[in-house]
């Protein structure tokens, strides 16, 4: 059993935006997997770097969207996105200088972020953007 196992309820409606949540769910487990292993402090670095740059595309390709198509709350949305950003680069640069230990924590924390914004936040534009042909 994965750590986090894609549901069809995180379905936006939108192929490209779901196939991109569904890689975020497999980097998180690759990241669960790599620590729970006891993997070295560079392959999880690695994974965990890897998961950040997917994390920035993906926002920015959701705001893209959002913007062609006027999306009236992007405002709020943009910033959960670079909220999310935020704290993630930060354990980013703790992670990067020695200053903190991946752990479980992080993971559950990542895993409850995603759910929540999955399941609540872009799960708000989903009608709006599917009634401008987006699917
Ligand atoms: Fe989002």
């Amino acid at each position: 059993m994965a750590f986090f196992n894609w549901e069809d309820s995180f379905s936006v409606g939108i192929q490209e935006i779901d196939m991109q949540h569904q890689k975020l769910v497999q980097l998180l487990n690759e990241l669960y997997e790599a620590m729970k292993a006891g993997k070295g402090n560079d392959a999880v670095g690695k994974i965990l770097n890897g998961m950040v740059q997917y994390t920035v595309s993906h926002f920015a390709t959701e705001e893209r969207y959002m913007k062609l198509h006027n999306y009236p709350d992007f405002a709020t949305h943009k910033q959960e996105h670079d909220s999310l950003t935020k704290q993630v680069v930060d354990l980013q640069e703790q992670f990067k200088t020695g200053q903190a230990a991946l752990s479980m924590k992080v993971g559950n924390f990542l895993k409850g972020w995603l759910v929540n914004h999955i399941s609540g936040t872009d799960m708000k534009y989903s009608p709006y953007l599917r009634a401008k042909g987006m699917k």
